[in-house]
């Protein structure tokens, strides 16, 4: 009897022990799943599938392309990125390392679906020529460290104007 008590004790002692590590495991198992992308102004280029990141740009070797791409950038989204793509009011800039060096199918991606929630619109409606002529333009801009956080009229203003007052009489 005694021996079968002991027993029973280390049976329950044993599931004790095994059952909150299962338990454990199971629960970093579903929350490394829900954890959430650290959500960053670049994120969405990261989450273009594979099939797109594998598009080749149709309009590399176009050497109208590029000039092409900057009309429709200025036209288009310089409201928003800036007109060389340093970022503007509304728009990161597209100078940095993630775009710069993503592949040019994933800013292509990018283009087609937008990422609406966050203020990027949808740009199926342009034809896709224009798309490739888009991103062959962001890609020929090369990386930029971002605009400093100044105003344009102060740094635009040369010293001198300031002595240029005359006061009111
Ligand atoms: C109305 C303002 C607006 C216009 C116009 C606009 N964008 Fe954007 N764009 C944004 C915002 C806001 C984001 C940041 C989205 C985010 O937080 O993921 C963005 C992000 C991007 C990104 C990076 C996507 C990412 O999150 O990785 C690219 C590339 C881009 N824009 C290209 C363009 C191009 C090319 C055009 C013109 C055809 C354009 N945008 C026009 C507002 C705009």
């Amino acid at each position: 009897m005694k021996i079968r008590a002991v027993g029973l004790c280390l049976a329950t002692l044993l599931i004790c022990t095994c059952f909150p590590s299962a338990r454990e495991a199971q629960q970093t198992g579903s929350s490394t799943s829900k954890q959430k992308a650290k959500e960053s102004v670049y994120s969405e280029i990261g989450k273009a599938p594979e099939k797109a990141r594998a598009q080749h740009n149709p309009l590399e070797k176009d050497p109208d392309a590029v000039a092409a791409g900057q009309i429709l950038f200025e036209q288009r989204c310089a409201e928003c990125h800036g007109d060389r793509a340093e970022g503007g009011k509304k728009g990161p800039s597209l100078r940095a390392a993630e775009i710069q060096t993503a592949e040019p199918g994933a800013i292509f991606w990018v283009l087609t679906n937008g990422v609406v929630r966050k203020g990027m619109p949808v740009w199926s409606k342009l034809p896709e020529p224009q798309r490739w002529q888009l991103v062959s333009f962001i890609q020929s801009l090369g990386a930029a460290p971002p605009k400093p956080e100044t105003s344009p009229t102060s740094s635009a203003q040369p010293p001198a104007a300031k002595g240029a007052f005359l006061p009111r009489r």
